[in-house]
């Protein structure tokens, strides 16, 4: 069996339509559009790019999205004193701290700091909590809800079936298994010090790559119909971008693939924007008397 492709470019397209349409409702009934703040620290070439990106796609879509670039030695006071700022800023919906920072500034000091509210990245302790316990109304980390939006619109099945994410961070690997659990699959979460990791993945219906190990995943540890969603984008040695799984083998025995470039990447934005748009409404509905 040959896979079908599941179209992360397309998907995230239709993603940013409907964005596009929700942030004019949004303008036209507050008088102002949803703002997005992104902010870098340093000069990290692949940080610089994805923030760029992040800048431009939201302006695109009709937010007001603003790239704040700090330089590598900003202390973290500084820092802590821009987000209080952010979070007091009234037309500031969404407040997106690239990571990883530099290494003299506390990641969780940082992100303890982003008002829930407009923490679009899903990271404050009170949204990963949300997520946790399954209640709503908390904002999840952009990758896996991208992700999770792939699987939909390949009309997979989660009830019940068997998933399998490799990977523990908290960017991808941990919120992807809670939104897993979320729609009732069976999830287990496998990482580096995982034994037999083959066996493991052979028994997944869904099957999640988020080690960041190039082609980590062979064709013969992919059960055959499965889907599978590769989160992964290193370079060769030819410096070709490749994902977690050896995409050529695996196609043969899964039902759905998502290719690396075209899969899941583009998708982390698309819900990006999609989160943005959420935190304004919530928050203007929330100021409501
Ligand atoms: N660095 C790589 N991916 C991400 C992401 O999704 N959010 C943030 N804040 N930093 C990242």
């Amino acid at each position: 069996m040959a896979a079908k492709i599941l179209d992360g470019k397309a998907i995230a397209q239709k993603v940013r339509d409907e964005v596009r349409e929700g942030v004019a409702r949004f303008a036209a009934a507050h008088g102002r559009p949803p703002g997005l703040e992104v902010v870098l620290v340093g000069e990290d070439p692949a940080s610089v790019t994805h923030t760029r990106n992040k800048e431009r796609v939201s302006n695109e879509v009709g937010i007001r999205g603003r790239l704040r670039a700090l330089p590598a030695g900003t202390t973290e006071a500084e820092l802590l004193a821009l987000i209080a700022a952010l979070n007091a800023d009234d037309a500031v919906d969404g407040i997106l701290v690239q990571l990883p920072l530099p290494g003299h500034i506390r990641e969780h000091a940082v992100l303890d700091a982003i008002a829930p509210a407009k923490d679009v990245d899903g990271l404050h302790p009170v949204n990963a909590g949300l997520l946790a316990l399954g209640r709503p109304g908390g904002l999840a980390p952009c990758t896996p809800v991208g992700c999770m939006r792939l699987l939909a619109e390949a009309g997979v099945e989660l009830a019940g079936a068997r998933a399998v994410v490799v990977g523990r961070s908290h960017l991808v690997g941990r919120p992807m298994a809670q939104l897993l659990l979320a729609q009732h699959a069976t999830v287990a979460i496998a990482h580096s010090r995982t034994r037999d990791l083959r066996a493991i993945c052979r028994e997944a219906d869904v099957l999640v790559a988020a080690a960041g190990k190039a082609k980590l995943i062979g064709g013969d540890w992919i059960k055959e119909g499965a889907t599978v969603i590769d989160v992964g984008m290193s370079r060769d040695d030819a410096g070709k971008l490749v994902g977690d799984v050896d995409f050529e083998a695996a196609r043969g025995r899964a039902a759905w693939i998502t290719p690396v470039p075209g899969g899941v990447g583009p998708m982390t934005i698309a819900s990006l924007l999609e989160a943005t748009l959420r935190a304004a409404e919530a928050r203007v509905a929330k100021q409501r008397p």
